[in-house]
């Protein structure tokens, strides 16, 4: 089995598939390791660590034709899809979810897809393979800095001759793997941290990171499926955002995590919440995409200071800023899910088997994951 690691194309990528570490136990597992010349070099991993470490360095187009395997980070574009061919598989972090078409189109070419993003994360055997927590923990912490960095205070309370500073106010809204993450490294930095969720567990696992839990009276549980948050009713998202603005005028620096899988990231800060905030306030906002994102007005990649000296960064791919720690651990996640479906040096799939049932999107042509199959119906059905 020849498995290729591609040179990624999207704009501000910087993250490889598989760091040179990998490469040996790949081959253990009776793989022949392929990497495209220049692939890890925005991750500071150059062509002679792969080589070194018993890869072979090619072009992409020698790449495509020979894979058996490819691996990614992000999906493939339009083009990448044209390239590939029957009977290979593509292993990245695919999101079909939001882009089921993508999966329509790689059945149609007989390629067998692997979406990371698939996984049932809840499963103590999945831990390893876990590329959504692996990330967004990295995103957590460089979210804190990101902000530290556009903040025109200091974070810690500093005592000096010319004077005392008092520590900056920082609220983290969402508090799954990124948000504990903001939270962590916020406090090591020295700020006076508040954390917020709509899942009623996140209150004890705030706390225990010595973070203040902010609970809200206008909005009871919205504790969803699997550990997931479930959409909020027009209701309750108003009485949120209402209640919410009051304590995040209270704040100094604001990061936001809000995720619903599938779905358009929650509004949690409004335009209203906005214009109470004190100027020279920072958001990030991580949910910021093309869609929208947790913060009115946020633009994804960019910062903007609104006309009441609010910085607001729209931090889409912070991953991708981090871009050495987050493919090392990428590339243990990618590899623990290929070599959990490696079998006599060959891809065995099996869709009885409960992981393989989450990540395995295509096989034989056909959509195979049931949540992406269904969106497909709806997407032919025109939405009804
Ligand atoms: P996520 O990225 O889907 O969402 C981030 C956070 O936003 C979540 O905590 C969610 O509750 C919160 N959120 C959604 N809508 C909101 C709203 N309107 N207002 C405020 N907050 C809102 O979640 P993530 O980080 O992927 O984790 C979700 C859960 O899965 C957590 O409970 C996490 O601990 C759990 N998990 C468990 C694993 C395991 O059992 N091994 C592995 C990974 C995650």
């Amino acid at each position: 089995m020849k498995v290729a690691v591609l040179k990624e194309n999207a704009p501000g990528e910087r993250r490889v598939a598989l760091a040179p570490e990998g490469v040996p136990k790949l081959m253990a597992a009776g793989a022949e390791v392929l990497v495209e010349s220049g692939a890890g070099e925005e991750a500071w991993f150059p062509d002679s660590a792969y080589a070194q470490a018993g890869a072979a360095i090619v072009s992409g187009t020698e790449l495509y034709a020979a894979a058996d395997v490819i691996l990614t980070v992000t999906r493939p574009g339009p083009e990448d899809v044209r390239r590939l061919r029957a009977g290979q598989a593509i292993f990245g972090m695919l999101s079909t979810l939001t882009n089921p078409e993508l999966a329509r189109d790689l059945a149609a070419q007989g390629v067998t897809a692997v979406s990371l993003d698939g996984l049932p994360r809840t499963l103590s055997r999945a831990q390893p393979m876990d590329a959504l927590s692996s990330q967004a923990n990295i995103a957590g912490y460089k979210a804190v800095l990101v902000a530290a960095n556009a903040y025109g205070r200091f974070f810690p309370m500093l005592m000096t001759a010319a004077g005392t500073a008092r520590p900056a106010k920082l609220l983290v809204l969402g508090a799954g793997v990124a948000g504990l993450q903001a939270i962590g490294t916020a406090r090591r930095l020295g700020a006076v941290v508040s954390g917020y969720d709509v899942r009623p567990a996140a209150a004890g696992e705030v706390e225990s990171m010595g973070a203040t839990f902010i609970e809200l009276t206008s909005v009871g549980s919205a504790a969803g499926e699997g550990g997931y948050a479930r959409a909020l009713t027009e209701e309750e998202r108003a009485a949120q955002q209402a209640e919410l603005a009051g304590h995040i005028a209270r704040h100094d620096v604001v990061i936001t995590t809000a995720q619903v899988p599938g779905r358009r990231p929650p509004l949690l800060v409004t335009e209203d919440a906005l214009k109470a905030m004190n100027p020279g306030s920072v958001i990030v906002d991580m949910g910021s995409s093309a869609l929208g994102g947790n913060v009115a007005g946020s633009v994804p990649g960019e910062t903007v200071v609104t006309g009441a000296g609010v910085t607001i960064i729209g931090a889409d791919n912070l991953p991708a800023t981090v871009p050495t720690a987050s493919s090392a651990a990428y590339s243990r996640n990618i590899s623990a899910v290929l070599l959990s479906m490696t079998k006599d040096g060959t891809l065995a799939i099996d869709l009885d088997d409960e992981i393989q049932a989450g990540v395995v999107i295509t096989h034989d042509g056909k959509v195979v994951q049931p949540a992406t199959a269904k969106l497909l119906e709806k997407v032919s059905d025109g939405g009804h």
